[in-house]
């Protein structure tokens, strides 16, 4: 049964948004089973835009690469981010970046900016490289949960080279905890503090980072160090604009998110995509040790094998499945209408698979980003997994740097498998995350 989500006002060309009635709780589950099934069932019930009540929320998904673009290119202003994401992210990630809108974001994003210029970027790899050598020489061997392994590799980044301090263990565990209780506080189903629960976890967890970096922001103040923090304190934009303390630690807290379970995510897709098709990670490896140990870092554009491979895995699994955005004043996507204060989604994830963009879009094809297939130029929003417009990923080309240094140094010390029949099971509540963590097979090459 379909109704209507929003009637288009009479005598205009708009089109009413059709609405499935089905019960919001069971969509939800399904959707969380298996979005593309439900993606591919709604849109060949609905259409690419539909209505759908989840939890409570009235919501509008619009699929395809055309309202992608226009919804993320947001040419008339219609659509702001704060109010969407701050009903999933709100409390604990207050002010960061993605949550402004506007002038204001424009401001906070011209001055953020400063932190992720080729220059900065060559600092934090400096940082980074013997750090990841390190750790992955020492990776265990045997069964090997990959997820886990990457996970505690990028917070000991996110430490080093994003904070820069050098903290005793019990502190950085404290610390780590902190981060970690404030990420999962987003996807609490009770939104409410709770004592125990993980919206209550989450605000006193974002206290005790605001407080870690309270502490420290003099001294970063009183000196420049090649870490995250230390640049947030002195960046200035062009027309010399800078950070208030207050909006640097809002800022560092949020960075820390975006960066962290995204570039895990994307890792851990890539070996599993490699160790169910072995013949791209050897592909890969035999790229690897065209490299020295150590690469430079012009070396990373250079890894166009592993650099397909990410860009399928990415395709295949984005980590940021959709971004929401807020109505703030009666529009339309695609023709039809759209009333102000409708919650609307970009389903990235269903996007990726568009057989129209795609072929064999279930397939895992690093081949299609060949210069001579280019599918995902197929559209400008075909292959968007930072996103487009002004939120557009600022972060894009640290995430990929950590992450192609991770896989080298892993492609070259080890090889690992997983059994023939092996699929991952994913859990989609939130970011999508292997729930077994996936085990592979580890060992050094010899
Ligand atoms: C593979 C890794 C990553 C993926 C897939 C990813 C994905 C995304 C996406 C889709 C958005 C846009 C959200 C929206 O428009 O609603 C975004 C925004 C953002 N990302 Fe990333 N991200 C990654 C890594 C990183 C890293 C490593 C950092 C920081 C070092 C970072 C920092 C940010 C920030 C600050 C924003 C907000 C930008 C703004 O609103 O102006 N991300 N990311």
């Amino acid at each position: 049964m379909t109704t209507v989500f929003a009637q288009a006002p009479a005598g205009s060309d708009l089109k009413s948004i059709p609405k499935s009635d089905r019960n919001g709780v069971l969509e939800v589950l399904r959707m969380r089973r298996d979005p593309f099934a439900y993606a591919k069932a709604r849109q060949g019930e609905l259409g690419k835009i539909y209505g759908m009540n989840a939890f409570g929320i009235d919501l509008v998904t619009c699929a395809g690469p055309a309202a992608a673009e226009q919804i993320l290119m947001n040419k008339d202003k219609a659509f702001a981010n704060g109010p969407a994401w701050s009903y999933f992210i709100g409390p604990f990630f207050n002010r960061g970046v993605m949550l402004l809108d506007f002038d204001e974001h424009r401001h906070h994003r011209h001055i953020l900016q400063q932190a992720f210029t080729p220059k900065a970027l060559t600092g934090y790899f400096d940082e980074m490289q013997p750090l990841i050598a390190e750790r992955v020489a020492n990776f265990p061997t045997g069964r090997v949960k990959l997820f886990q392994e990457f996970k505690e590799l990028t917070l000991d980044m996110a430490l080093e080279v994003f904070l820069g301090v050098e903290l005793p263990t019990a502190e950085a565990d404290k610390l780590n905890r902190a981060f970690i209780e404030t990420v999962r506080a987003g996807v609490a189903y009770v939104r409410k503090p709770v004592p125990g629960g993980r919206w209550w976890k989450g605000l006193r967890s974002r206290q005790v980072l605001e407080e870690f970096f309270y502490a420290n922001i003099d001294a970063k103040r009183a000196t420049q160090t090649p870490d995250l923090f230390s640049v947030l304190c002195h960046a200035e934009s062009d027309e010399g604009h800078t950070f208030t303390d207050e909006d640097v630690v809002n800022h560092m807290i949020f960075v820390l998110m975006a960066a962290h379970d995204t570039s895990t995510i994307t890792m851990t897709q890539m070996a599993y995509r490699m160790a169910k098709n072995i013949p791209w990670q050897d592909k890969a490896r035999a790229q690897a040790f065209e490299f020295g140990e150590n690469l430079a870092y012009d070396d990373l554009g250079k890894l166009d094998v592993l650099d397909k491979i990410m860009k399928e895995s990415l395709r295949m699994c984005p980590p940021v499945p959709a971004q929401p955005r807020m109505a703030v004043k009666d529009t339309e996507v695609q023709g039809f209408f759209i009333p102000e204060g409708t919650l609307v989604s970009v389903p990235q994830m269903a996007n990726h698979r568009d057989a129209q963009c795609y072929t064999h879009p279930d397939t895992f094809d690093p081949g299609r980003f060949d210069a001579d297939r280019a599918e995902d130029k197929s559209h400008r929003f075909a292959w968007t997994p930072f996103g487009g417009g002004v939120h557009k990923c600022i972060g894009l080309y640290f995430g990929q740097m950590e992450i192609k240094t991770i896989l080298h140094h892993l492609l070259r010390g080890y090889e690992w498998t997983v059994p023939s029949d092996y699929e991952v099971p994913m859990d989609y509540s939130a970011l999508p995350v292997p729930k077994d963590k996936l085990p592979v097979a580890l060992q050094r090459l010899r």
